[in-house]
């Protein structure tokens, strides 16, 4: 067998592009048995030639202009480890496929925003972009749904897919400390961003579902239909109750298809101590898919970092040089529905209420009543300790109903609120069992 050559070009030299290099300096000798194959890094590209970087970066041509690198003659595959769902990126990539060069970008939110209109592009410049790293870091979770399981009809899809959020959530859990607090120390240990906004309010795992929902129900990326909830307003007594009724929050991304229908969710969930997402805990991410010929499927490990995101990166340099040619979304451009989505209010599943009510005989019958009018049966309700609401004389309740849907506890809560028993509108957490 003939040895190949493949030239890549990697603009981006933040955390996952120093990444890529090391891997490919530190495992040549590895890479080059199993791919019969020498990759060579033909140019590279960032926003500052000068700043100083944790690899040697010397040996290797530096493009001041990016899309000068995307559009050289010589390039095979263009690396876009830059970020951002406009702007430079977009450019980049967009120059890399009308150049006809592969592209392998680890950018969820490029793709969540402007998928549809790349994978269409590339098809018609008949090129590949290939985004393993873009969802849930080093698991293979595209291979897996696009290759391994592409003969199962999917039922439905959970994630925990933000390793920031994941690892605030435990960190309250477990050192029995606020949000805020447990969002300084995920800083201060590099796991949250100095702003954190795009991960604490679930965009950023909204991303990664809308791909995964994509490849996973054969529908076009729409992000759009997704709702979102982030994690800002759950408070140490959420976790705590949620502890002592068996259950741990995550966040999770989540798709199911019913009657072929599709909701799409990214909100915070009870889920069952015991259950296999609950025990992912810290930064870690996992994926659970539920199919009809294998049943369930969980895959976990780290949702991002320098080596396990640019490991990923090479599972796509690898696919490029096997010419393996999978649809990039798992199911050929023209075949992907359009749009079915749907919304949520028909969803039956029971509900985590915590309510902050004043210490006044009768209000809690008042609030047990109105769930009575609205056909919500209650499971349990528990009146709490909390030494700051206790000043304020306020009583913390919480109650899990019985299942039902969003419109009848809308409804509920709209009620209690018009009647004023409840200061503060409560907190909702659905359950998923
Ligand atoms: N970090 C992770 O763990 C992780 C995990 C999964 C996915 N991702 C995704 O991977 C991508 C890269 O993430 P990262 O963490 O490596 O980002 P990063 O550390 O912030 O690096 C970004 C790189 O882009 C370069 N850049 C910015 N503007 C540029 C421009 N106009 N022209 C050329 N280069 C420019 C920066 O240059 P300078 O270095 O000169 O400033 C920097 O090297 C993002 O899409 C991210 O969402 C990251």
């Amino acid at each position: 067998m003939n040895k190949k050559t493949l030239k890549i070009g990697i603009v981006g030299l933040g955390s996952v592009g120093q990444g890529v290099i090391k891997i490919l300096q530190d495992n040549s000798e590895l890479i080059k048995k199993k791919t019969n194959t020498d990759i060579q890094i033909i140019g590279i590209c960032a926003k500052d030639k000068n700043k100083k970087r944790d690899i040697a970066i010397h040996k290797y041509k530096w493009f001041d202009n990016p899309k000068s690198l995307a559009e050289d003659k010589s390039l095979d595959v263009l690396i876009e480890l830059i970020g951002g769902e406009d702007g430079i990126a977009l450019e980049v990539v967009e120059s890399a496929i009308s150049s006809n060069k592969h592209v392998i970008t680890a950018n969820k939110a490029l793709l969540a925003k402007h998928g549809n209109y790349l994978f269409g592009l590339a098809e018609k410049n008949k090129v590949t972009i290939l985004y393993e790293a873009a969802v849930a870091g080093a698991i293979p979770i595209i291979k897996t749904l696009r290759e391994s399981t592409a003969s199962n009809d999917i039922s439905a899809l959970y994630g925990i897919l933000n390793g920031t959020c994941n690892y605030i959530l435990t960190s309250m859990e477990r050192d029995s400390i606020t949000f805020d607090e447990a969002l300084e120390k995920a800083k201060e240990l590099g796991f949250a961003e100095a702003d954190p906004t795009f991960d604490i309010e679930g965009y950023d795992a909204a991303h990664k579902l809308s791909i995964l929902a994509s490849v996973s129900f054969s529908q076009s990326i729409a992000f759009n239909d997704i709702s979102i909830q982030g994690i800002k307003n759950i408070s140490l007594d959420d976790i705590l109750a949620a502890k002592d009724y068996g259950y741990k929050i995550k966040l999770l991304g989540i798709a199911k298809k019913n009657y072929n229908k599709l909701t799409q969710n990214v909100r915070p969930c009870l889920v069952p101590s015991e259950s296999q997402l609950a025990k992912i805990d810290w930064e870690k991410n996992a994926v659970v898919i539920k199919g009809g010929f294998f049943g369930e499927l969980t895959l976990s490990g780290p949702g991002a970092g320098r080596l396990p995101t640019a490991s990923a990166v090479f599972g796509d340099i690898f696919d490029i040089i096997n010419e393996t040619n999978y649809p990039s979304l798992g199911t050929p451009l023209s075949n992907l529905s359009e749009n079915i989505s749907s919304d949520n209010y028909n969803e039956k599943a029971r509900f985590y209420l915590r309510f902050l009510l004043p210490d006044v005989s009768g209000t809690m019958a008042s609030i047990t009543n109105i769930m009575a009018k609205n056909n919500i049966s209650i499971d349990d309700i528990t009146q709490r300790i909390s030494k700051k609401m206790f000043k304020q004389n306020l009583v913390p309740i919480t109650i899990i109903t019985s299942t039902t849907d969003f419109v009848s506890i809308n409804k509920a809560v709209e009620d209690i609120n018009k009647n004023n028993y409840s200061p503060i509108s409560p907190n909702i957490i659905i359950i998923e069992d």
